[in-house]
């Protein structure tokens, strides 16, 4: 099990494909962005780019990614050159963000749940506070703090299955295991509850927070019906948040 991206980069590339982000994940982070032109973009765990081309592709006037793996950095630079949108790659630490006050907006999706205790998690807001504008904004999916995951029904339909072994509480580890094709990889993430995350979001400067339910697209409704969906959002697995500075 991993929190290293180094050496899934192009698992994790691949499982971007699977029906629910299209439907549920991209579709809710995009809406929650809403039109990113003309603003100041920084994806943080950007990965291997996903979300930074997106905005680019959307408007966006200037986008640096950042990321703690070279693996992932380096899937994004190669698509940079490949296409190239004027994307800035970073390697880096969201602890230890120092950038100065000049986003619009910065992006996160899967960062938070990288935190491990209300520390790591104060790190990682505390960075991200400082290098927005004030009115700036904050929008982030991550695994959902308000669901109790060892009770969660299987995600397996949607090509991936959440774990939990040991007693769930703070910093507890939740396994995410993808299935691709005959293909499997596992990541690792950290579970921390609801209020840990709004006094984070408090004491790192947020004066706002909202949280918001996935959304389903009209096409993932037409396409596999709404029934297989119902899981999904009656125990939804991610979250997605908006924080205003
Ligand atoms: C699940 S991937 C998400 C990538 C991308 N945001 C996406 O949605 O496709 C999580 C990413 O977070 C990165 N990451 C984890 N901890 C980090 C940290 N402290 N600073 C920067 N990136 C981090 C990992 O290297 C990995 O690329």
């Amino acid at each position: 099990m991993t929190t290293n991206y180094d050496p899934i980069a192009e698992q994790y590339r691949l499982s971007k494909q699977q029906p629910w982000r299209t439907h549920i994940e991209a579709y809710s982070l995009l809406r929650l962005i809403g039109n990113p032109s003309g603003m100041s973009v920084l994806d943080v765990a950007c990965g291997e780019g996903f979300y930074t081309r997106l905005l680019r592709q959307q408007g966006a006037a200037a986008v640096t990614g950042v990321d703690l793996s070279q693996g992932m950095i380096e899937l994004a630079r190669r698509q940079e050159e490949l296409h190239q949108q004027g994307i800035e790659y970073v390697v880096g630490d969201a602890k230890q963000l120092n950038l100065p006050a000049q986003y619009d907006l910065v992006v996160a999706a899967y960062l938070l749940n990288y935190a491990q205790d209300r520390q790591e998690l104060a790190e990682m807001t505390r960075g991200i506070a400082r290098c927005l504008k004030p009115g700036g904004r904050f929008v982030t999916v991550n695994s959902n703090p308000g669901l109790t995951f060892p009770t969660a029904p299987s995600y397996r339909q949607y090509g991936f299955e959440t774990s939990v072994t040991g007693p769930f509480g703070e910093g507890s580890p939740i396994k995410w295991t993808f299935f691709l094709g005959n293909e499997q990889f596992d990541i690792e993430n950290y579970y921390l509850d609801t209020n840990i995350h709004e006094a984070a979001f408090r004491e790192a400067g947020f004066r706002e927070t909202r949280w918001h339910a996935p959304q389903l697209s009209p096409e993932g409704i037409a396409e596999f019906g709404g029934d297989f969906w119902v899981p999904f959002n009656t125990y939804p697995p991610v979250a997605f948040i908006e924080c205003v500075k």
